[in-house]
């Protein structure tokens, strides 16, 4: 069965004929069609003027009329945390009466908070909020989705979040990309010793992660309080040698010389980067990191913004993405997160698009396959009750989304 969009007022395809990314300048042009059509069946088969695209109906073709709609390629959030359990609503309204985010993880609250709730919790449990937050968020235009393990922190707790994820990934109608992140902050065993828990995360989890095959990347939090650049190195290079591909949490609460180290090590991707400067920028962009701000992390702590525009000056490749999780981040709408790229790091609507379709399927190394509606690209599309795509950030607050197909399949 193949489907057919036609009337499409304002067809974004975020074309860039072939290419994995859209940096600089070419970042505000989303290959928008007027009056467009795309047709498609697992993938984009054809995509033009919607004046042309009768000599595609057909018995075997479900014609969708778009008219007064924008279509877009699904949203790529390339970094989550949506597998957990508990609340840390108090935390936050503790923060919003003046702690800090440092100050309560420091006592050992925030991401060890969750730690105690996930170590309590059954595989079917952590299913259970991973699978709300995933249909949430492909309600709200996310078609593929990252998460991290990382609320576990001991060898059989991190292990069942991998596990979850991996159940996800076969049953969810998103798609689901697993990260191992067992380095997100020492657990308090080993508060003391922080080496030995490196070495556990090396020698132990590692091999255990690789055999499971769940998670295709391993991230650190590489800041001041977490993980030292000389622990994250071993560390992410013990990973390099399982087979995963990088990932950092750097420069968030301080500059440790996380972005630098993301350089040298070739991540595919360094993320936060609120407090980056103009040099770690430039690194970054030298070695082809894709640098994937989190608006809404920025938002929830009160910390400052990425510099969005000196990345994009510099041609660096912006991804952008929720961060979805229980502490710095509980949102999983990509729609919300690019109108606060859009009024609080000076994007413009088209670099956000961008920024959140093709260089957030670049962040996970699946361009060439997503990102995009381009001829032969998976056809994950969403199609928004708006007449154009920059209603979806203009009109902000609420949901646009009136449909949406995962590999040609309708959700
Ligand atoms: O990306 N920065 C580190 N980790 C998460 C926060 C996790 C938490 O607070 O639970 C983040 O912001
Ligand atoms: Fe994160």
């Amino acid at each position: 069965m193949k489907t057919l969009l036609i009337n499409i007022n304002s067809l974004v395809t975020v074309s860039a004929n072939g290419a994995a990314t859209k940096t600089g300048a070419s970042m505000r042009d989303v290959g928008e069609i007027v009056d467009g059509a795309v047709l498609f069946d697992e993938r984009i088969l054809w995509i033009g003027p919607s004046s042309e695209s009768s000599e595609y109906h057909g018995d075997d073709v479900e014609v969708v009329d778009c008219k007064g709609k924008t279509v877009m390629p699904g949203f790529v959030d390339s970094h989550t945390h949506m597998v957990f359990a508990g609340s840390r609503s108090d935390e936050f309204a503790r923060r919003l009466a003046g702690e800090s985010y440092s100050d309560i993880a420091a006592e050992g609250g925030g991401i060890l908070t969750t730690m105690r709730a996930v170590r309590e919790a059954d595989l079917e449990a952590l299913i259970n909020v991973g699978d709300a937050l995933l249909t949430s968020a492909l309600e709200h235009g996310s078609t593929t989705i990252e998460i991290k393990s990382g609320y576990g922190l001991d060898v059989e707790s991190e292990l069942r979040l991998l596990d979850a994820i991996g159940q996800l990934q076969r049953g969810h109608e998103a798609r689901v990309i697993g990260t191992f992140m067992g380095a997100h902050a020492v657990p308090p065993e080993y508060k003391t010793e922080p080496e030995r828990y490196v070495n556990l995360v090396i020698n132990e989890m590692l091999p255990k992660v690789k055999e499971q095959g769940v998670a295709s990347f391993c991230d650190v939090f590489t800041d001041a309080g977490f993980f030292t650049i000389e622990q994250s190195e071993r560390i992410l290079l013990a990973a390099r040698e399982h087979g995963l591909r990088l990932k950092v949490h750097a420069d968030e609460i301080a500059l440790i010389g996380a972005s630098h180290m993301a350089a040298r090590l070739g991540c595919i991707s360094a993320d936060h980067l609120e407090h980056s400067t103009r040099d770690e920028i430039r690194a970054l962009r030298g070695a082809g990191v894709v640098c994937t701000l989190l608006p809404g992390t920025a938002y929830t702590l009160r910390l400052p913004y990425p510099d969005a525009r000196e990345m994009i000056s510099q041609g660096a490749i912006v991804a952008l993405a929720t961060d979805c999780n229980p502490g710095s981040c509980f949102s999983e709408n990509m729609q919300t997160i690019l109108s606060l790229a859009c009024i609080n790091m000076n994007m413009s609507i088209e670099e956000a698009i961008v920024a959140s379709t093709l260089h957030g399927a670049a962040a996970l190394g699946l361009a060439e396959h997503l990102g995009s509606i381009e001829v032969g690209k998976f056809a994950d599309i969403v199609v928004y009750d708006v007449p154009s795509y920059k209603n979806i950030v203009y009109h902000f607050g609420v949901n646009h989304v009136w449909g949406a197909w995962v590999g040609g399949n309708e959700m």
